[in-house]
């Protein structure tokens, strides 16, 4: 589809200030789009991967516009949607951490799971029910203790965290909703998707900025939590451009986006590694707290250690996911795999630690 072929469309985007959020803000801008966003009141700032993007609303020609909200509050979503009247929405807000959810159920299942009936009950009751179509963030966090392999849109749930229980009932609401009403709604049950504005307690981001810190001589040791747990890792931008495909098919349905290729977190931390010309040797007991990786050309330097502290209550060990459906109705596929995407990462925060880009969670290419 050429740039500009969606002029005067517009969306609104919950967790624009996200990884995602600010992917498919880029993306949707380059269509044409005008983009609405509702970003929470914070005491610090919280925009720092959507800067680069947004121009004073004053300026001409601005498509870019942000509000404050949150999922938690009804009223404040039903007055942005009736403002906006948005022909499609993207709700990506979420307290998106699996193990923070442990320490915050309630506030989970708030924002997670009663925040979408409130954004689809706001868009009822701004009578765009016939015209708003909506995207909702599910997750590959809904098959928990995988019940088949691989994963498809038929696979059975079975969550393991309360963040999954609360996308689980988002994830069926929006079903009913779209059984009750006739609305175009649609879940999107992606895997894993990184890049160099992932969230730095995610692991993969976890890694690479300690890897490019020790590489520098600024850290010693990396400390983990369980690192055989698999996953199937894509880049985020490969998996905005499926949410958009998504809500351009014109029967809504729900699909998953995966690579088709699992990876242990003990294969990234090594790719990681070797970015930075190290290879990692495993010492003692494997899948125990006493595991460590050391250096293999110096095996007195500890590099990697495991911490119980970053164990989960309850693991979800194995995720596959089979994007086939997503491939046969929208022709999506993941462009990038695990080697590219550790290296785009490794390559990013090698340049922030050596102090060549700013911040962390500063956008890069
Ligand atoms: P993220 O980087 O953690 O971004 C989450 C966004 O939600 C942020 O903009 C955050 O705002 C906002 N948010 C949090 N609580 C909110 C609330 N109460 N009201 C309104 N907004 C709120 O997550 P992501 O990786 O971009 O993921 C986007 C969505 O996809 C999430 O729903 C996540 O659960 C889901 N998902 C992600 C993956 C993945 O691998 N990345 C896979 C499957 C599904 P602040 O910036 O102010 O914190
Ligand atoms: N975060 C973290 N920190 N995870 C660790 C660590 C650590 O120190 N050590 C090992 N892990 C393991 C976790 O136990 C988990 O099995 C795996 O690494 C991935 O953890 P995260 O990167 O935190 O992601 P996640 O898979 O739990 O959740 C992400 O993906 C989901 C889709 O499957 C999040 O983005 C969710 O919002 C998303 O729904």
């Amino acid at each position: 589809m050429s740039e500009l072929t969606h002029a005067g469309k517009v969306a609104l985007i919950t967790g624009i200030t996200g990884q995602d959020g600010s992917y498919l803000t880029e993306f949707l801008l380059s269509k044409g789009y005008e983009v609405h966003g509702i970003i929470r009141r914070s005491s610090s700032f919280n925009t720092g991967r959507i800067d680069h993007i947004y121009r004073d609303r004053h300026e001409t020609g601005v498509k870019l516009f942000l509000h404050y909200g949150d999922l938690c509050d009804a009223t404040n979503l039903i007055t942005i949607i009736a403002n906006v009247k948005p022909d499609e929405i993207y709700n990506l807000g979420a307290m998106s951490h699996v193990k923070v959810s442990f320490d915050m159920p309630e506030y989970t299942a708030d924002c997670d799971g009663v925040g979408v009936l409130r954004m689809l009950d706001a868009i009822r009751a701004c009578g765009l029910e016939k015209t708003c179509r909506f995207y909702q963030a599910s997750t590959s966090e809904l098959y928990g203790k995988v019940q088949e392999v691989p994963q498809s849109e038929t696979t059975p749930f079975y969550p393991r965290s309360p963040y999954a229980v609360a996308k689980q009932y988002a994830f069926w609401i929006l079903v009913n909703y779209r059984e009750a009403y006739g609305m175009h709604l649609t879940n999107g049950i992606l895997f894993n998707h990184e890049s160099p504005r992932r969230g730095a307690t995610f692991v993969t981001r976890k890694i690479t900025i300690a890897v490019s810190r020790i590489s520098q001589g600024l850290d010693k040791c990396l400390f983990l939590g369980n690192i055989d747990a698999k996953r199937d890792w894509g880049h985020a931008r490969d998996y905005v451009k499926g949410m958009w495909m998504m809500l351009q098919h014109d029967v809504a349905d729900d699909y998953v986006l995966a690579t088709g290729e699992t990876h242990t977190v003990r294969e990234f931390v090594e790719k990681a590694f070797v970015e930075v010309g190290i290879t990692i040797a495993w010492k003692g007991e494997t899948g125990t707290v006493d595991e460590i990786g050391v250096d293999a050309s110096d095996e007195s330097r500890v590099l990697v250690q495991i911490d119980p502290r970053y164990f989960r209550p309850t693991e979800v060990e194995l995720l596959l996911g089979d994007p086939s459906k997503a491939k046969r109705d929208l022709g999506w596929e993941a462009e990038l795999g695990f080697e590219g995407l550790v290296k785009d990462m490794m390559d990013a925060d090698l340049k922030m630690v050596k102090g060549e880009t700013i911040d962390p969670e500063a956008p890069r290419p």
